[in-house]
Order: structure tokens, then sequence, then C-alpha cells
């Protein structure tokens, strides 16, 4: 089957990148309409539509909006991630958050942390991996609830079935790609342990009340999704992690990334290896 590849002009473009901001926050840079012009092509030729116009009728006003939002959000989002992604920040979780909050939840023996954002759940997963080590025989007595929420099902699929390919775990060392995950021909199986401590939620983060029904965290990593929106939709973002944030819990965001010009009291925490956030 040939696809026709199908242009899209300016003004399209911009209609689009509008309804794509107000639906995710996704902001679409001038120099990106490349990525939605060749995401969505193939994805017009499927539905047999002759131009980007059609297309943006079909989605904001056919009877299949919703399903097609979905659709399209599997088709434009920059799913990048891997297991133990930027582990300088990750050893700043597991050596120093870790333990503390361990010590303050010794009574309640309860930690929830979420992974907002989290793409294949790679990124939960590795935390998982980290308090699964820390705990060790301790894991029975502790309620763990790692959350990995995404706008996309299809990475969320993934998410669920905990197999992977090398890819995600190249940066895994040989001691903990051994002892977490079983190889399957070319895929890589997570321990069904570790996989029982995560679940995941499809979850759009501008949808505020929605992420709020899911209660407070002792833990929020948001990294590498901040980048794709504009500033006021990172301001929601980051009132939205002070607000269901414990006052002794702790905030990651991307390395590349910044809460400086933000309206709101987050505190950095500067370890040698990388930020980290508590409430101000
Ligand atoms: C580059 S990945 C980051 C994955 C992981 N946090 C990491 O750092 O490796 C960015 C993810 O953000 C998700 N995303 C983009 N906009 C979103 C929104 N409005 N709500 C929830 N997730 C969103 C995308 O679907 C994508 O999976």
């Amino acid at each position: 089957m040939t696809i026709k590849s199908i242009t899209m002009s300016t003004v399209q473009f911009e209609k689009l990148r509008k309804v794509v901001y107000e639906r995710s926050g996704i902001y679409f840079q001038d120099t990106k309409k490349y990525v939605l012009e060749s995401r969505l092509s193939r994805r017009l030729d499927e539905l047999e539509l002759e131009d980007f116009d059609q297309y943006i009728m079909f989605l904001t006003a056919g009877p299949y909006q919703t399903d097609e939002f979905q659709e399209m959000f599997n088709r434009i989002t920059i799913n990048e991630t891997s297991f133990f992604r930027n582990e300088p920040q990750l050893d700043v979780f597991e050596r120093e958050v870790l333990p503390k909050l361990l010590e303050a939840r010794s009574s309640s023996k309860t930690l929830r942390i979420w992974s907002a954002a989290c793409s294949s759940g790679e990124e939960p997963y590795t935390l998982a991996i980290q308090i699964h080590r820390s705990l060790g025989v301790r894991l029975s007595d502790w309620k763990i609830e790692v959350l990995g929420t995404d706008i996309s099902e299809k990475v969320l699929m993934t998410a669920q079935s905990g197999k992977y390919p090398h890819y995600s775990i190249r940066s895994v060392n040989p001691m903990v790609l051994n002892r977490y995950f079983k190889q399957d021909g070319s895929m890589y199986q997570l321990d069904p342990t570790v996989q029982s401590m995560v679940h995941f939620e499809k979850l759009n983060l501008k949808d505020r009340l929605a992420a709020k029904r899911f209660g407070t965290w002792d833990v929020i990593f948001c990294r590498n999704v901040m980048i794709y929106f504009d500033d006021e939709m990172k301001n929601n973002c980051a009132k939205l992690y002070h607000e269901q944030l414990q006052n002794d819990g702790t905030l990651f965001i991307g390395h590349s990334e910044t809460l400086r010009n933000l309206d709101v009291n987050f505190e950095a925490l500067p370890f040698p290896q990388g930020f980290a956030y508590k409430k101000g």
C-alpha cells in the first residue's frame, strides 16, 4: 500500500496546533510543523480524507471526536524513555530521598509515588526496582503504590505488558538486568513482583480534577514532559504538583527542565548528582 504524503498549510498548522494545545497543553513551536504533518499524514490516508481541513473537522466536529483525539495523541506524543534514564538523578531518589522517606513513614508503612507522563512505564518500573532492592525482605511489611500515568493509551499498553525491547534496557547494569528481567527472544520481561508494585492509568495533565482524584503523593516524578508545554501549562502543572505533594514530599523534574520563573513555591535541593525539589 502506498501512503500519500499530504501537505499541511501554515493556516491548517495553526488551527491544529490550537486544538492540540487546548486539549493537552502540548504546544508545537513553528519549527515542529513537520512533526504534526508527518505523523498525521498517514492517519488522513487511513481515514480517506483529502486534506487537513477535513481532518480538523473530523477531529473537532465529527461523531468520533473522543476516539480520534486519543488516536491523535497516540501518534503525536514524543514517548522517548528508558529504564534508569538519567541515573544520577535516580541515585538521588534511591540514596537520599527514599531512605529518609522510609524512616518518616516507618509507622504507617505506606509509600505513594506518582510518575506523571510515564510513557511506556520504564520510569515507574525503575522506581519500583529501586524500592524493591532497598526494602529487601521488608517489602511485604509495606504498602507500596507506584502509579504511572500518561495521555497516550498506546504507550500504556506497553507499560502494562512489562515486556520491553533491548533499546529500553540498554542502560541497565548487567546485575540488575539479570536479577529483574527474563530474556524472551529479543524481548525482556520484567520480574512479576516488581511489575505488581506499579499500576497505570490514562491521565491528561491538563485535567487537574482528574489528577486530583488520585490523592496526595510522597514523591512525584514529572520528567521530560514540561518541555512540550508553554508557560501557562507549565505553571498549571507545577501548581498541581505542589497541591498533590505531601508536605515532606519530593518532586523530580527532567534535568533539562526548570521551575524558575514559575508562579509556585518549590525549593531546590541541590544534590551533587542533580536537583530535586521540596515545597517551599
Ligand atoms: C518524553 S516522554 C517522558 C517519559 C518519562 N517521564 C521519562 O522521562 O523518561 C513524555 C511523555 O509525556 C506524555 N504527555 C504529553 N503531554 C501529556 C499530557 N498533557 N498529559 C499526560 N501526559 C502527557 C507523552 O505521551 C509522553 O509519553
